[in-house]
């Protein structure tokens, strides 16, 4: 990557330090998954040591950053022009079940503008990189979004609310209007991920409903960085705030709006 700020640095160490500990315990997970407990409690484990050393580097190397973090929430910092958007594990669901599909995500905010991301799958060693006007990479290659235009030739990743989450309705009569539409879709659990393959144009587009910021905030910039269009379901840049996020190429991002609204 050409450019890389001193807090993109940061970051990197960060989830580095992190990313080891998660590769050994989803080596550990192996063996847990035959017991009849089943590793649930070692995953919030594993989880909880995740975000407290990506808090620890953060903060000692950025003192007086503000964090908002899955787990801890919001921490307020003594700088309140900066702030760390933190995912320690996202697609828990995938590492319970021994699925190599999750990532550490990170986001660095400079007075309300995400400015640096990190999406970084521990297992795979794929990092994605963006840096605010300096273009999104995986490792060291730059990335762009897919340029397909016509919905029948696209792949579509989304995200089912699951058992006691809201929204299943909207999200079937969505499903069945981008499965009736487009070449297919994919469910592959991880909000993050999703988004980074939107932006290495392995994925056509991304929507998702009801997320968290932490889901999504490294999410954003990267694929923008990459060339993509990123909106809520009415195509405001309001998805931190509202959790709704649409992610395509220009052109196909008008389309889909449409679709999934019903329009087309
Ligand atoms: C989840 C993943 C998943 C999405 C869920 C999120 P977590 O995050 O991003 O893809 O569908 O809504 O909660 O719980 O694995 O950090
Ligand atoms: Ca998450
Ligand atoms: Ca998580």
């Amino acid at each position: 990557m050409p450019y890389l700020s001193p807090a993109l640095n940061v970051m990197i160490a960060a989830a580095r330090k992190a990313g080891r500990g998660l590769i050994r315990d989803f080596g550990e997970l192996e063996n847990l998954q035959i017991s009849k407990k089943g590793p649930a409690d070692f995953v919030t484990t594993a989880d909880s040591r995740t975000e407290r050393i990506l808090i620890e580097e953060l903060t000692r190397a950025r003192p007086g950053y503000g964090l908002l973090v899955e787990e801890g929430g919001a921490i307020e910092g003594r700088d309140k022009t900066h702030r760390f958007i933190i995912d320690p594990i996202d697609g828990t669901t995938n590492f319970l079940h021994g699925i190599p599909q999750f990532a550490i995500s990170i986001a660095l905010e400079r007075e309300d503008q995400l400015v640096s991301a990190l999406i970084f799958n521990p297992v795979t060693d794929e990092m994605y990189l963006a840096e605010k006007g300096h273009g999104a990479y995986l490792n060291d290659r730059r990335l762009r979004v897919a340029a397909r235009q016509n919905l029948s030739d696209i792949l579509v990743a989304s995200g089912a609310p699951y058992l006691g989450k809201d929204g299943r309705d909207v999200f079937l009569t969505e499903l069945s209007g981008v499965i009736a539409s487009t070449a297919g879709m994919r469910r592959f659990g991880s909000a993050a991920l999703d988004l980074a393959w939107v932006a290495a144009g392995r994925f056509d587009a991304f929507w998702e409903r009801n997320l968290k910021p932490w889901d999504i905030a490294a999410g954003i910039l990267i694929v923008r960085e990459a060339g993509g269009v990123v909106s809520d379901m009415d195509g405001r840049d309001l998805m931190i705030d509202n959790g709704h996020i649409l992610a395509a190429n220009d052109s196909l991002h008008r389309s889909l709006l449409d679709l999934l609204r019903g329009k087309s």
